[in-house]
């Protein structure tokens, strides 16, 4: 199955007004790949200035609550985010789980919160650097996509997103092959769980993706865009890994 490519960037707590410039660049890098989807997640203040800025580009959250609204503070949630302009919503991200203790099963329960609100999704897995030197890379992400996993999960709406942690800006990456086996095992995972409705879901790599690396990642079988940290934050560095998924 033919799945569209997505490059999606994640700005973490970084960003400013001022940094929201950049999305000019990228929003004309999307624009001149009408066969690539870009989207960026910035920081739930800069939301709704984003999405205002380049109404073209899809705009997104990296978190939202697992309840549709209530007493939890400091908390936000999906029907803000998305009446804010958001898009999408990246769930269980990997700093999350270790900084929040986040597991699979709040980022199930925030991907059906963010699906109810109509939101895209982007979900995330991945193992640490001791559970890959362990021999348990493939069962860890089998077991977190099997908690996490929404079972009306379908590619309309969800993308899974592979994340080693050990890769997160560390300037390190799995090896192609690497990459290529815990893509197909997250895929036959997903296949057991929703059946077909898994071959619609692309699958992204995200950790230490740049513009020198992007391409020959995105060429994978199975992987279907990235997920970008530290080179999203700049039209500069985002736009050659657009380029690479061209
Ligand atoms: O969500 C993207 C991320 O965790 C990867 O970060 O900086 O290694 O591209 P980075």
């Amino acid at each position: 199955m033919v799945r569209r490519k997505l490059v999606a960037g994640n700005w973490k707590m970084n960003g400013d007004r001022a940094s929201l410039a950049e999305l000019d660049g990228i929003a004309a890098a999307a624009a001149a790949h009408p066969g690539v989807d870009v989207a960026v997640a910035v920081p739930f203040t800069l939301i709704e200035r984003a999405a205002e800025r380049v109404p073209a580009l899809a705009i997104g959250a990296q978190d939202v609550h697992e309840a549709d609204k209530g007493a939890h503070t400091g908390c936000v949630s999906a029907a803000q985010v998305k009446e804010a302009g958001a898009r999408f919503v990246i769930v269980g991200h990997s700093e999350r789980r270790g900084d929040q203790g986040e597991t699979s099963h709040d980022a199930w329960a925030k991907s059906a919160a963010a699906h109810r609100q109509g939101l895209d999704v982007i979900l995330c897995c991945g193992e640490t650097e001791a559970e890959r030197d362990a021999g348990r890379a493939e069962r860890i992400v089998q077991a977190q996509v099997e908690k996490s996993l929404p079972d009306d999960a379908d590619g309309s709406w969800l993308t899974l997103a592979y994340e080693p942690r050990w890769a997160i800006g560390t300037g390190r990456t799995p090896t192609l092959d690497e990459i290529s086996a815990i893509h197909a095992i997250a895929r036959a995972k997903m296949r057991h769980m929703i059946g077909e409705k898994a071959d619609g879901i692309r699958i992204l790599y995200g950790g230490s993706v740049t513009g020198e690396n992007a391409a020959a990642i995105l060429a994978v079988e199975n992987v279907d865009g990235a997920l970008v940290g530290g080179a999203s934050l700049t039209a500069a560095k985002f736009v050659p890994i657009i380029d690479g998924a061209a």
